[in-house]
Parts: structure tokens; sequence; C-alpha cells
């Protein structure tokens, strides 16, 4: 996915305002996400995000758990200026400057000092398959024990689409890129958590039949 002059990373338009990037669907989803991870997640210590996009996640969870140490990135570089864009905005002492990591690379947890909290959102559907599983790989390497991976988005259960609408966004994703789509709860995901040694710890409605997904090193 670094290869982004190929491949759009998002599915919608964005406006600027200099690097700051506004994600239309960001604006709507970003007070229930907040939410549920403020429910599930550390609430001190260090929190890695992959996949942050426009970065407005990253500083709106940052706002809300100022004990909490962000480190935002993504491998797109103008989705870093806008990351880095809305920390300064908002004066957050606790956002580091963003990261380049791109998950389905091999080692990519090298990066990092361990951690008590790994986000990801929107991400594991909009991205090839090895996206997930270097994500829970790595996810494995890096949590401290009792640490928590937190992932939201739209998820299918036991083979099944949970509405018609997330079948068709599903034909969506993959008519726009074969190697995308929604993943397997069950079936896809928990078996690459288990090999990682993660369990799942908890599963959230969200509204537009999207989930929040949390797991817990052991
Ligand atoms: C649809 S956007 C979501 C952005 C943001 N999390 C949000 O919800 O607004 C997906 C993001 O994942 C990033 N991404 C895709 N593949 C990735 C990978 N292998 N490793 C890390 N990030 C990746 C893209 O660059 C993009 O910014």
């Amino acid at each position: 996915m670094s290869d982004d002059k190929k491949q759009p990373i998002a599915l919608e338009e964005r406006a600027r305002e200099a690097a700051r990037m506004f994600s239309p669907s960001a604006a709507r989803n970003r007070d229930v996400i907040r939410e549920a991870f403020l429910k599930t997640m550390p609430r001190s210590g260090v929190i890695l995000e992959v996949g942050s996009g426009t970065g407005e996640h990253c500083v709106h969870l940052a706002a809300a758990a100022p004990a909490v140490r962000f480190l935002p990135g993504d491998p797109d570089v103008a989705s870093r200026a806008s990351i880095a864009g809305w920390a300064a905005h908002h004066g957050l002492s606790n956002v580091a400057a963003p990261h380049g990591v791109d998950v389905s690379a091999r080692g990519w947890h090298e990066a990092f000092h361990p951690v008590d909290g790994i986000v990801s959102i929107n991400m594991i559907h909009i991205a090839p398959f090895a996206a997930a599983e270097g994500l829970f790989e790595g996810a494995g390497r890096l949590l401290k024990g009792g640490g928590r991976l937190f992932l939201y988005g739209p998820f299918s259960r036991d083979g099944a689409h949970i509405a018609a609408s997330n079948a068709a966004f599903d034909e969506s994703l993959k008519s726009r890129n074969p190697s995308w789509g929604v993943r397997d709860l069950e079936r896809e995901i928990t078996p690459l958590a288990e090999k990682a040694g993660l369990s799942l710890t908890a599963v959230i409605d969200m509204p537009a039949n999207n989930f929040s997904v949390i797991f817990e090193k052991a």
C-alpha cells in the first residue's frame, strides 16, 4: 500500500486545509469509536495506531485520553503530514510524530518498543489480507501482557454478511481491488489472533453495521 500513486487509499473525497485532511467518515463515526475505545482500551501507557489516515481519529482519542502517549502513522506521505498537522492544530503533546509503518512488511514491529495497545480503524478491509496477517503477527510481538488490540470496521460473522449493505460494500471493495474485502471475524481474523497469542475479549456493535473488536495478549 505504500505505492499510493497507483492505488487510492481511501473510499471518499477529502477536503484539505493546509496539510490537514478532513475525512467525512471520520467526522461521522469518531464519537462512537472514541466511546468504545475509552470503555475497552488502556487509559495510560503507549498506544500505537496503524493506518491512521488523516489523523482525525488519533487526535480525537488523544484529547480524551491525556495519560496515553499515541504513536500514529500511515505509509502514505500526505496522510502523515495530515496527522502531524492535526496534532499541532490541537496542541496535543501526547501525540508523537507519525511513523510510516506498513504492517505487511516483515519485521515492522522492530521499529517500536513494547506497547500497551494497538489501534487500527478501517484498515484491514481496505488493504490486502497480508496487512491483517502482519498486523496480528506484529501485535503478538509488540503488545505487553494484558495489552489490547482495537479494530474498527465491517466484519462478516462465521461466513455470512450481517447485512445486505455489507455484502454490497464487500463487492465494491473487491471491484476496486480484488485483494481488498470485508474480513470474516470468526473464520479469518480470530485464527490470526490465536496464532499470535491474542484472545478475543469484546465485540461491540457499532452504527451502520460495523463492529469494534478488541483482542488481548495473554
Ligand atoms: C480507509 S483509510 C482509514 C484511515 C483512518 N484510520 C480512518 O478510519 O479514517 C485506510 C488507511 O490504512 C492505510 N494502510 C493501508 N494498508 C496499510 C498497511 N499495510 N499498513 C499500514 N497502513 C495501511 C492507508 O494508507 C490508509 O490511510
